[in-house]
């Protein structure tokens, strides 16, 4: 059989289609099914459903599925948060197809639909899962966002640079009046993610992941 336009197969035990979702029902049910399987669940309901419905089907082609026949065996959502950077906003494989590559693909997937669209970075949040993105490329910082308890921010931040951070390069910003602090990382440290968290009770903590895209033809 030969791939339909568009799509990327692989031989194996079971063929995996790799393409982008057709239309926004099958992004809705894509969502819920890899959402189920996110550390934190979520489904299509919630508001970081939004963004990428909003976007569709502008970057439809950054919205892949992975097919096993008839069957949705994982995807990757993501779409442009500027002209420079592409959001993942999340991604998921059904458990009995995880450890076969399939995660790889999706990743590769939008990375290379991301450069044709011309963006620059790849960027995502992530917890748990920092050592898969570190494995492929993408650089780790921490990332506070004071969603529980803005009060605390003054006094979370600078205890926090002040103790655990010491020494770490940092910056602040804000993203949709949410106070946020980055700090830089030169690898994944699950010890230090489990610590800070432990030490603060105003603000969600997670890992932002982010990785440069080298165009095609261009230096390395
Ligand atoms: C993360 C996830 C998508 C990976 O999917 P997968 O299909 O099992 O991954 P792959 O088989 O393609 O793995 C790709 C590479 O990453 C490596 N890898 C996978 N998970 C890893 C981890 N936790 N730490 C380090 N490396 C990891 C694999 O060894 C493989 O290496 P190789 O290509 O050099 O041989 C899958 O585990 C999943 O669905 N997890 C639950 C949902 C989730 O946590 N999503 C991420 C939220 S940001």
């Amino acid at each position: 059989m030969s791939p339909r336009p568009g799509s990327d197969t692989h031989e194996g035990a079971t063929m995996i289609e790799v393409r982008p979702v057709r239309d926004r029902a099958e992004l809705a049910n894509l969502f819920d099914l890899l959402g189920a399987r996110s550390p934190d669940p979520l489904d299509s309901s919630d508001k970081r459903f939004d963004d990428l419905s909003a976007h569709f089907p502008v970057d439809q082609r950054l919205m892949v599925s992975a097919w096993a026949d008839a069957d949705p065996v994982g995807g990757a959502l993501a779409f442009r948060h500027d002209d420079g950077t592409v959001i993942l906003r999340t991604i998921a494989v059904v458990e009995s197809f995880r450890h076969r590559g399939i995660g790889r693909r999706l990743v590769e997937r939008v990375q290379t639909e991301a450069r044709l669209l011309g963006a620059d970075t790849v960027a995502l949040g992530t917890g748990e899962e920092v050592g898969f993105w570190y494995h492929l490329g993408y650089t780790p910082n921490l990332l506070f966002q004071w969603v529980y308890d803005p009060e605390l921010y003054q006094r979370e931040s600078e205890a926090l640079l002040s103790g655990p951070l010491y020494g770490l390069r940092s910056w602040r910003s804000s993203y949709n009046d949410v106070a946020q602090l980055f700090v830089e990382l030169d690898e994944p440290r699950l010890d230090l993610h489990r610590t800070v968290r432990d030490a603060v009770a105003g603000c969600h903590v997670g890992f932002m992941m982010s990785k440069a895209l080298t165009q095609q033809g261009a230096a390395p």
